[in-house]
């Protein structure tokens, strides 16, 4: 269970906080989605639950063990907007490896299979998979670390309706796995497979039931 108890951030450079008294309980295999208009502060709470960035306040557990800072990114994996665009390793096995030269080819081959790349070659470039496969890609180069919880910035910015309606029947399957948060201004599908809803505004966080989201008929 993630649990994050009055979370503050209020870099002195600004006159209000960017987050504000922010509490959120994730359970295990759970996807929780938070849905906020841009400016809102999604980027920056993934960025202080990975470790990226100081939070000014509050608590963060992991299965009832406050996590500070430094082993918040052991912790998590995060997966940036727009991730393809920060690939940097020349062949599929090499971005998978970045870092992490004592993983084994099963590792890869085991993270890829994930994602449902299994098929695509570890010698090609990250650049010459498509769009879709490159997110998947982005995905697969997380799980290999193997995180607690999986984060997602707007997963499916920039994707068009087909592979977005894919990206969510990935990202259903892998909860059977991980723990996913995922931020985004724009829910659609991920709604669907969400099991716990927040809306974010200006910091400040709320829950809202995922079924609110979509309505049927
Ligand atoms: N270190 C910082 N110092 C000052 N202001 C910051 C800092 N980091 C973020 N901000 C501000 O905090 C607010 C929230 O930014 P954030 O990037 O988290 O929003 P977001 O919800 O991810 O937006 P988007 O949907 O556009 O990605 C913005 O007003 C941003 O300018
Ligand atoms: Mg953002």
């Amino acid at each position: 269970m993630l649990s994050i108890k009055n979370l503050v951030y209020h870099p002195p450079a600004t006159t209000t906080p960017i987050l504000q008294q922010v509490n959120l309980k994730l359970a295990p295999q759970e996807l929780g989605l938070i849905i906020g208009a841009s400016g809102s502060g999604k980027t920056t709470l993934l960025e202080i639950l990975a470790g990226l960035a100081e939070r000014t306040g509050g608590e963060i557990f992991w299965r009832d063990r406050e996590i500070m800072s430094p082993d918040l990114q052991q912790l998590a994996g995060i997966v940036f907007q727009f991730p393809e665009r920060h690939f940097c390793g020349s062949t599929i096995r090499e971005e998978l490896r970045l870092g992490h030269p004592e993983l084994g080819s099963e590792r890869v081959k085991t993270a890829l299979a994930e994602v449902g790349l299994e098929t695509v070659s570890l010698t090609m470039s990250p650049h010459s998979l498509s769009g879709g496969q490159q997110r998947r890609l982005a995905l697969a180069v997380q799980l290999i670390r193997q995180p607690n919880i999986l984060m997602l910035d707007e997963p499916t910015a920039g994707l068009d309706w087909s592979m977005r309606i894919q990206l969510a029947q990935l990202l259903a399957k892998l909860k059977e796995h991980w723990t996913l948060l995922v931020v985004t201004h724009d829910p659609g599908e991920l709604a669907k497979i969400a099991d716990r809803c927040w809306t974010i505004k200006a910091g400040r966080i709320s829950e809202i039931e995922p079924e609110s989201l979509y309505v049927s008929g």
